[in-house]
C-alpha cells in the first residue's frame, strides 16, 4: 500500500465509524422514551431522584451499572425485595445489617415517610426500564459475603429433565422471582428471610405450634402457603416482619403459575 492510499483507507474507514456510531446515537435516542417509560414518570418519581441525588447514595451504589461499587446495584431492587421490606430497611438499615457480622454497614439516611416512599418510587421506575440485560450480574447483597454461602450464585443452566426438584431449583435461582435473593439453603445463614435449610421438618413442627394460624395441614402446604400468602404465618424476628406484615414479596400468588409453585414444593421439600 502506498502512502496514499494509507491515507485514504485511513480517511474512509474513519468516516464509515463515525457514521455508525452517530447512526446508533440517533437510534438509541430515538427510543428513549420507549425503552424507559417516560409515561410512568409520575411527580413521585421525579421527588424520588432528588432524594437519590441530595442524600448521595450514588457514592456508595450503582443503578444500570454507573455509580461506586461499595454497595449493592439497585438497579432491580424492588423487584427482588418489594415495597415493605425496602421501606422498613431505609427507616434503619442498622437493624438488618451489623457492621461485626457484614463487614460494611449503610448509614441511617434519616429519611422522612414522604421521602422513602418517593426513592422506592424513584427505584421501581429505574428497575422497569427496558436495559436490554445490563448490568448483567446479578445483585450481590449482603450475606454474599459469608464464607460458603450460596447467595449470589447465578442461576444453573435450565434442567432439561422434567424433574419437578431440579425445575424447582433452577426458578429458586433465578430472578424473578428471586427467592435465592433472600433466602440461603445453608444452615444458619439467615438472610433478608430465614434460612431454608431444613424447612420441611420445621414446617411440621410449625403448623403443630399453638401460635400458627393459618390453614396449612401438612409441609408441603405451609411451603405453599408461606409463598402465595407470606403473612399467613410470621416466622419470628422483627427482621421478617413489621405490623403484621411479612417482608416477603406477596405477589407470588399472581406473578407464579400453578406448575412453578408446585415445583418449588417439591425442591423446598428437598432441602434438608
Ligand atoms: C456510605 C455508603 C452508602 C450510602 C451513601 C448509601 N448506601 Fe445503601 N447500602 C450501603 C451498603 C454497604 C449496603 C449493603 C447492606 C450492608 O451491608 O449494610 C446498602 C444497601 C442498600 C439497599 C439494599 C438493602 C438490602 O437488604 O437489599 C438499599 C435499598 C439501599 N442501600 C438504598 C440506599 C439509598 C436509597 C441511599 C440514599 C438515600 C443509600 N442506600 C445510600 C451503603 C450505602
Ligand atoms: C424480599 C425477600 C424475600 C423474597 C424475595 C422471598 N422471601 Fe420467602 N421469606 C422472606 C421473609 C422475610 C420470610 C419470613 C417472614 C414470613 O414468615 O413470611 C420468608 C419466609 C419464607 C418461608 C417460610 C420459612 C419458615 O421458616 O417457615 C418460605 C418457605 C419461603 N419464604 C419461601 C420463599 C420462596 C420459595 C421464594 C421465591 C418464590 C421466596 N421465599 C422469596 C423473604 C423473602
Amino acid at each position: 500500500m502506498t502512502k496514499r492510499q494509507g491515507r485514504f483507507f485511513f480517511i474512509l474507514c474513519t468516516i464509515v465509524t463515525m457514521l455508525i456510531f452517530v447512526g446508533m446515537t440517533l437510534h438509541s435516542h430515538s427510543r428513549f422514551n420507549e425503552l424507559t417509560h417516560a409515561e410512568k414518570i409520575t411527580p413521585a418519581v421525579i421527588s424520588g431522584k432528588h432524594v437519590w441525588h441530595n442524600n448521595n447514595c450514588i457514592n456508595c451504589h450503582t443503578l444500570l451499572g454507573e455509580g461506586a461499587y461499595y454497595a449493592p446495584d439497585l438497579t432491580k431492587i424492588t423487584q427482588q425485595r418489594g415495597a415493605p421490606y425496602l421501606h422498613a430497611f431505609l427507616k434503619d438499615p442498622s437493624k438488618f445489617y451489623s457492621e461485626q457480622k457484614h463487614r460494611r454497614l449503610m448509614p441511617n439516611p434519616h429519611l422522612s415517610e414522604i421521602d422513602i416512599n418517593n426513592v422506592i418510587a424513584f427505584l421501581d421506575w429505574v428497575g422497569h426500564i427496558d436495559n436490554q440485560g445490563w448490568p448483567p450480574r446479578p445483585i450481590i447483597v449482603s450475606g454474599a459475603v459469608f464464607p460458603g454461602s450460596d447467595v449470589g450464585q447465578p442461576a444453573k443452566a435450565a434442567p432439561a429433565s422434567s424433574d419437578p426438584v431440579a425445575k424447582g431449583e433452577a426458578l429458586f435461582r433465578s430472578t424473578p422471582p428471586g427467592c435465592f435473593a433472600c433466602h440461603s439453603v445453608s444452615p444458619g445463614v439467615n438472610l433478608v428471610g430465614p434460612s431454608l435449610a431444613g424447612i420441611g421438618v420445621r414446617a411440621a413442627a410449625t403448623i403443630r405450634s399453638p401460635t400458627y394460624k393459618g390453614s396449612a395441614k401438612n409441609a408441603a402446604e405451609y411451603m405453599r402457603e408461606s409463598i402465595v400468602k407470606p403473612s399467613a404465618y410470621l416466622v419470628p424476628g422483627a427482621t421478617y416482619s413489621a405490623n403484621g406484615q411479612s417482608f416477603m414479596p406477596s405477589s407470588f400468588a399472581t406473578d407464579l403459575t400453578a406448575e412453578q409453585i408446585d415445583s418449588l414444593v417439591a425442591y423446598l421439600q428437598s432441602l434438608k
